[in-house]
């Protein structure tokens, strides 16, 4: 495996997906259909980070569109959201064999991928799905203990939750994860409302005095 380095600033995310598409940097590509990029708006408020692609998504370059997709986008609808509005992506961008865990190097050489789209995307909210993109921010923490609780990190809110796939192999979580989701209207208005305090304040003393 040869590491990838840092993407530049310059580049923008068709390049970006270019260079996904034609990404050797580990073995996971010998195996792969397509490579699986991402997609929603740019910037978005909102991103969700999973773990890799699935059989569905490796044939058609879509992340989440098997049955975990298909639970997210209820999840997302049930919160008064739906894809278009959302950036989703994965910590890897191609599918490992057999859907097994990506493994750390596979992690690592896809980690420039996933650093430029952050920071192309600016979310102010990231919800990681699954034990993998939540290692990103709170390695050596417990999903079982964290799942659902927003912390700050790198200047954004980050939610860890359960994978959708965790939930359709294990009934119990079903619950735990729908209402995880339910909780993120509120972590948002409340994020939006810090945001705009901050805004407010940092704006120059001299505009502010204009108001009155
Ligand atoms: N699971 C993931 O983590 N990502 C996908 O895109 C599909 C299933």
């Amino acid at each position: 495996m040869s590491a990838n380095p840092p993407l530049a600033a310059g580049v923008d995310i068709q390049r970006l997906r270019e260079l996904v598409s034609g990404c050797t940097a580990c073995e996971l590509h010998r195996g792969s259909t397509c490579a699986v990029p991402g997609e929603g708006p740019i910037p978005a408020e909102i991103m969700f980070i999973g773990e890799a692609p699935g059989f569905h998504e490796d044939r058609q370059g879509t992340p989440f569109i098997g049955a975990a997709g298909q639970f997210l986008n209820e999840l997302l609808h049930g919160i008064g959201l739906d894809r278009s509005q959302v950036y989703i992506t994965n910590v890897v961008k191609h599918r490992p064999p057999g859907n097994r865990d990506p493994l750390p190097d596979e992690i690592a050489a896809c980690r420039p991928y996933l650093d430029r789209q952050i920071a192309l995307v600016r979310p102010k909210l990231i919800v990681t799905l699954g034990r993998f993109s939540m290692a990103r921010w709170f390695a050596g923490q417990r999903i079982s203990q964290i799942h659902g609780q927003p912390k700050k990190a790198d200047g954004m809110i980050v939610v860890p939750m359960y994978h959708p796939a965790a939930a359709l192999h294990q009934g119990a979580l079903r619950a735990t994860i729908e209402a995880d989701f339910l909780k993120l209207p509120r972590i948002l208005a409340e994020m939006r409302q810090q945001l705009a305090v901050e805004e407010e304040a940092a704006k120059p003393k001299v505009e502010q005095a204009r108001l009155f």
